[in-house]
Parts: C-alpha cells; structure tokens; sequence
C-alpha cells in the first residue's frame, strides 16, 4: 500500500490526476463542509478514520526527531522536518475506506487514487492553515523517487526538496518494519539493507548512509519488531 518497492509513477487508469482529485472531493462531504479545519483536526480525522496510518504517522515523526540529531541540522529545520512527516499522508483521511477494506490487490484506478494522496493532503493543508511551504513540500512530494519515478511530480534528485527526500527514507523504512496484511513484515536489517538496495534508484543515498548510523538499540519503537 506505501508503494515502497514500486516504481513507475504514472497515473495508470487513462483518468488525468484533475478528474480522479475532482471525483475524491466528491465523495467526501467533509471536504466541502468543513474546508477550514486546521492541520490537527485532519489528523484527529485520520486517525479515526484510519489509526493504522496515523500511528505510521507517528512513528514517522519520531524517526525524523531522532534521525536529525544525528545529521547537520538546524533547530528550525528539524522542527519543519518533524512536523511534515507527522502530516506526511494527512490526505489519506480523503481516501475511500475500500482501499484499506478490500482483500485483492488494487486495481489500476485504486492505485491512481492511493497516489493522490500527497497532493490532496498538501492542498488540503493550504487551504485551511498557514503551514510553512518546507512543511508543505514534504507532504506534496515524499513519494518522489530519486531517479525521476516516483510521484506526484516525477521530480528528480536535488529537484526534490531535501526534508521531503528524507520524510521518504523514514516512510518507506517503517512500513516495511510495520504489520500490514498485504506485505511480510521485514526486520530492522532487512529493511536496511533494502534502502541500500533501493538508494540511488528511490532514495537519496546520503540519506539512507546518515539513517544507517542509526544503531537498532536507538529504534526503541520497533523493539518488539526487532527479530
Ligand atoms: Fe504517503
């Protein structure tokens, strides 16, 4: 469901990216009620709607506190970097609850609705709060590959704004650690080892060597995971 190991970010359906946004505001009346909610009750709503992903959110957020500690990061940026992964996939409060119900695997206009999320979450805190444009970039673009694949843009390397560069490392290393029905749950080194495999293609690898100074007794979230 994270896309982790996918590549290929085009919209599949035939359907332009205006038409499917158009259709999933449709179909959430709370979207046009209430289009000035603020940042925190999107959350409040995704995480009734869909606590697997706000916990994901979570522990995203505590990811990047830990992981810029270690980097050559400012104050004010880390903040920005914390506060855009906690809201990095706000926007799948929008998506319908059959993406997360249904057994199969998606089909291709599942998957170009599964992949407006960024967008649909970045405008949907635009609209309603005054977030600073970092905050913004990380939560349009932490499904940009490295090489160009990825989406909503299909920006490439330095193209892609740094903190969103390394919301996506933090992403894709916690959904590979985390339970999901549809994918094995991968220990702390296999995930490791798979954003080895994956830098340079999806991530950026400066990213991914700084993550790996990350010993596995400071991912005290995982602990239980840690087999
Ligand atoms: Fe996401």
């Amino acid at each position: 469901m994270y896309d982790i190991l996918e590549t290929g970010g085009q919209y599949s359906s035939g359907k332009g990216e205006t038409e499917i946004l158009d259709e999933l505001h449709h179909y959430n009346d709370l979207y046009r009620q209430a289009p000035k909610q603020n940042a925190m009750e999107w959350m409040e709503f995704l995480s009734r709607k869909y606590p697997a992903t706000y916990r994901h959110c979570v522990r995203v957020a505590i990811l990047a506190e830990k992981l810029a500690d270690g980097m050559a990061i400012g104050e004010e940026e880390k903040k920005k970097l914390v506060i855009g992964c906690f809201l990095h996939d706000v926007g799948k409060g929008l998506l319908p609850t059959e993406l997360w119900n249904q057994q199969a695997s998606l089909s291709p206009e599942q998957w170009d609705t599964l992949k407006l999320h960024p967008n649909a979450g970045a405008d949907l805190i635009r609209t309603s709060s005054e977030l600073n444009p970092d905050i913004l970039g990380i939560i349009r673009h932490h499904h940009e590959h490295w090489d160009g694949t990825g989406y909503p843009s299909g920006l490439k390397g330095e193209e892609i704004p740094y903190l969103a560069r390394i919301c996506a490392v933090l992403d894709a290393f916690d959904s590979m650690v985390s339970e999901h029905p549809y994918a094995e749950m991968k220990s702390l080194d296999e995930a490791k080892e798979e954003l080895v495999r994956c830098s340079s293609t999806q991530f950026d690898e400066t990213i991914v060597q700084a993550f790996l100074q990350l010993p596995n007794s400071m991912l005290g979230i995982y602990m239980d995971t840690s087999h």
